[in-house]
């Protein structure tokens, strides 16, 4: 087992990276001392998948599993309300609730922001399910649901008392979701660490076939690069933590306008660094050899490198994002590999263009 701190100043927790220990985990959260009664709130696919694993560790007399949906309609006012109604009847007198959310990033995000807003706060653990939730989603306290106008809209910074993250889940995932995690992984490499740039793109064949070693690697690179940055701008006040939203400003935005349904996270921010990368070389912040290498391995890992949509509905997502400020947007541009800056001052039209000629 390895264990990473995460040394926030009012609410330090510990994440656990483990394989094979699923059973364990009860014990663990135990030790925590949040609580007596959790609820686990998790996918039809996970409980599916994971019932008999569940039911084995998990006491009934302690917990209780509320099933949502699968993908991103779990972000959404109608499970949030149904998921708190559920809560209220578990909520009795002696029983101190708390959350585990256990599933992918979307799950982490409701149970996360239930748990923010629930009684204006109880404690919450995160189990994350796939890759993507592993490496990020699962860690740095941001939670959110969505409405049909923009993404994450409704959210609060509210950390977990503990992070669990067992690779064996992974086993189970299929490949096109492991795809979604690669592309936060290849976000990692490019605003953090160029050596895992060269890592990714050396491994491409046994990282997408889960090779354990391999994989071990890339889930603690990441996650103690996304702790770094969480550390030193935990609540996202001082521009440093606004790193970790390159290629997010047009996923974001490809994603709210395609009503969630077309694209999924992963494939979004795919597109969306490709797009970052190419009005970087385009406004001559990076060469036009940087923004190709990141094409490239997007392709390289099978996610989508293009992508034709209506650019007027695009681009009114695009202004709806948190990011959009005052009629500027802030985006997050490439200089080098492992060197971003964040910018607001670039003109509207240049982006309109770029977002347009992008989605040809
Ligand atoms: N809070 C953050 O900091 C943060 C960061 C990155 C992404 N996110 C959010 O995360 C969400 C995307 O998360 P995701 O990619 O995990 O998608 P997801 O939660 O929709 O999971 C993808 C699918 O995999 C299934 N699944 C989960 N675990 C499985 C397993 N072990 N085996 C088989 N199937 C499994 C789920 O039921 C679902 O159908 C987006 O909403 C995104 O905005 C949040
Ligand atoms: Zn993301």
């Amino acid at each position: 087992m390895q264990l990473i701190p995460v040394r926030l100043k009012t609410n330090p927790y510990t994440i656990y990276i483990t394989d094979n220990q699923i059973s364990k985990i009860p014990a663990l959260i135990s030790g925590l001392k949040i609580g007596n009664f959790g609820i686990i709130i998790t996918s039809p696919k996970v409980y599916s998948l994971y019932k008999k694993t569940l039911a084995a560790a998990f006491d009934k007399n302690h917990y209780k599993v509320i099933i949502v949906c699968n993908g991103e309609e779990a972000k959404s006012q109608k499970y949030f309300f149904r998921v708190i109604e559920k809560i209220l009847e578990q909520d009795q007198l002696n029983r101190k609730i708390f959350i585990v959310a256990l599933g992918g990033g979307t799950i982490g995000d409701l149970g996360g922001f239930i748990a923010a807003t629930y009684k204006r706060g109880i404690p919450f653990v995160q189990i994350p399910t796939t890759l993507l939730a592993q490496i990020d989603a699962s860690i740095g306290g941001k939670t959110a649901i969505d409405m049909p106008q923009a993404k994450n809209i409704i959210g609060a910074f509210y950390q977990p008392k503990a992070v669990l993250i067992d690779q064996s889940f992974l086993k189970t995932l299929p490949k096109k979701e492991v795809k979604q995690g690669l592309a936060e992984a290849i976000k990692y490499a490019i605003i953090s660490k160029p050596e895992f740039f060269d890592f990714l793109a050396k491994n491409a064949k046994n990282i997408l076939s889960l090779e354990k070693n391999c994989l071990s690697q890339l889930i603690t690179t990441c996650v103690k690069a996304k702790v770094k940055v969480v550390e030193e701008d935990e609540n996202e006040t001082k521009g440093i933590r606004t790193i970790l939203n390159f290629g997010h400003t047009l996923a974001h935005a490809l994603e709210t306008a395609l009503n969630y349904r077309k694209l999924s996270h992963g494939e979004a921010v795919a597109l969306g660094m490709i797009y970052a990368a190419d009005l970087s070389a385009l406004l001559g912040k990076c060469s036009n050899n940087t923004a190709q290498q990141i094409k490239q391995i997007i392709n390289n890992f099978g996610l989508p490198t293009k992508i034709s949509a209506d650019y007027r509905v695009i681009l009114k997502a695009f202004t709806h994002d948190k990011k959009f400020i005052s009629g500027k947007i802030r985006l997050v541009l490439l200089k080098a590999l492992g060197e971003v800056e964040v910018t607001d001052g670039i003109p509207i039209e240049i982006i309109k263009k770029s977002i347009k000629s992008f989605l040809q």
